[in-house]
């Protein structure tokens, strides 16, 4: 029998399987888990766009787009970015519709680092990052984040990651896991910093809607750097479109028109019933989508509330739909807590090390999920933990 091992790229082989995986492939084994791990809506995609797909699916629209995906799309993008975050877009030039946030990820990574570029990637961060600068041959440089600082971006963490190598600041606020979030004035503090040392910056916007306390801000506001930025951002998490596989890129031509080249051979164009799914999404939808931000905010409150009475610290996230418990207190490793949870009260979380070294000590919950849900799993979640203060 051949060695397929050794037939494997260095790059496929040093890329590891994501945590969350692991820890739901045992969750998986057992009956009636509750699971508070998965990083999607509840809420079925609004009919709305879910009719005019159908609709476009009957008319027989489904033939390839262009590449870069439908214009009268691209247009309803740029415009809803403008109208929504005050950023404009050239839809010709400056807008390609992605397979969901994750390919406008891969392929403005994969069209901005040479092997041996240094990425900035913050820490905890979203999975899919770090190997994906690790598949373009890139080295990935983590800023760790602190929790006294609610895990924002700061100047001072900025500037000391800044090296001659770097090339790419990969950033997303609000941020998968913590739910951190960044203000104008926070980002008005780290702005002459980006200006300064020339550094490209990604910045997946993929939960602005999802901003709860304070107006969601994107970086690309910033005029002085706008061009300097690419925004990531898509459909699954606000217009709750996880399985269309929907997403955009938004950056000057130039960096779009390398990025193109990526999609157009790998992708051709992205699938056609969402796309036109999206543009009734982007016209139509906008009610629905901030009634669904009001109810995670009312499980936000819920869950921060549950979370800090049980003697877990929690700060308030101020967006996407996530809150990152510290356990220290419990004197476990995030894994053995997340373990142990799973095998006494079969309650599903994910360790926060899976978003990073700097996630020990945290657990990922996400609160996309009913009240009564997340009613049964934190009061399950808190015999454990008084358990564990009786011992
Ligand atoms: C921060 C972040 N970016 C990107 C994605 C990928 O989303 P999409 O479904 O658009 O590929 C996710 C999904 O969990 C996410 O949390």
């Amino acid at each position: 029998m051949m060695n397929y091992e050794n037939m494997l790229s260095d790059r496929a082989k040093i890329i590891k399987p994501s945590g969350i995986r692991k820890f739901f492939d045992l969750a998986s084994q057992m009956d009636d888990v509750i699971s508070l791990g998965v990083g999607e809506p509840d809420f079925t995609t609004p009919w709305t766009i879910r009719e005019a797909a159908i609709y476009s699916i009957e008319k027989g629209k489904t033939f390839y787009t262009a590449n870069r995906g439908l214009l009268e799309l691209r247009k309803e993008i740029c415009d809803y970015y403008q109208r929504r975050f005050h950023v404009s877009y050239d839809p010709e030039t400056e807008c390609i519709v992605t397979v969901g946030g994750s390919e406008g990820i891969d392929i403005a990574t994969r069209a901005l680092i040479n092997p041996g570029d240094e990425m900035i990637v913050l820490d905890p961060g979203y999975v899919a990052y770090t190997p994906s600068v690790e598949l373009s041959g890139g080295i990935p440089v983590s800023i760790t984040l602190r929790h006294e600082d609610q895990f924002k971006l700061t100047p001072e963490l900025l500037k000391a990651a800044i090296t001659p190598k770097t090339k790419v600041l990969l950033m997303n606020y609000p941020s998968n896991p913590t739910g951190g979030f960044m203000t104008k004035e926070d980002y008005e503090k780290i702005v002459p910093i980006i200006k300064e040392s020339g550094i490209i910056v990604i910045s997946d916007e993929i939960y602005a809607e999802l901003s709860y306390e304070d107006e969601f801000c994107s970086i690309a506001s910033f005029d002085e750097i706008k061009d300097q930025c690419i925004v990531i951002s898509g459909f699954s998490k606000a217009f709750a479109m996880t399985g269309w596989r929907l997403g955009y890129v938004l950056c000057n031509p130039i960096i779009s028109k390398a990025m193109l080249k990526i999609h157009q051979y790998i992708i051709m164009s992205a699938p056609t019933a969402p796309q036109y799914g999206a543009i009734e999404g982007l016209r139509r939808c906008e009610d629905e989508v901030l009634m669904m931000r009001d109810s995670y905010l009312t499980r936000r409150n819920f869950c921060v509330k549950a979370f800090n009475d049980m003697g877990l610290e929690t700060f308030k996230p101020q967006g996407a739909f996530y809150v990152f418990p510290c356990i220290k207190s419990t004197g476990l490793t995030s894994d053995e807590f997340c373990e142990q949870l799973l095998n006494d009260q079969k309650v599903a979380c994910v360790p926060g090390t899976a978003f990073g070294k700097a996630g020990e000590g945290f657990i990922r919950v996400s609160y996309a999920y009913s009240i009564e849900e997340l009613k049964i799993a934190t009061e399950k979640i808190k015999i454990f933990v008084d358990k564990l203060k009786n011992k």
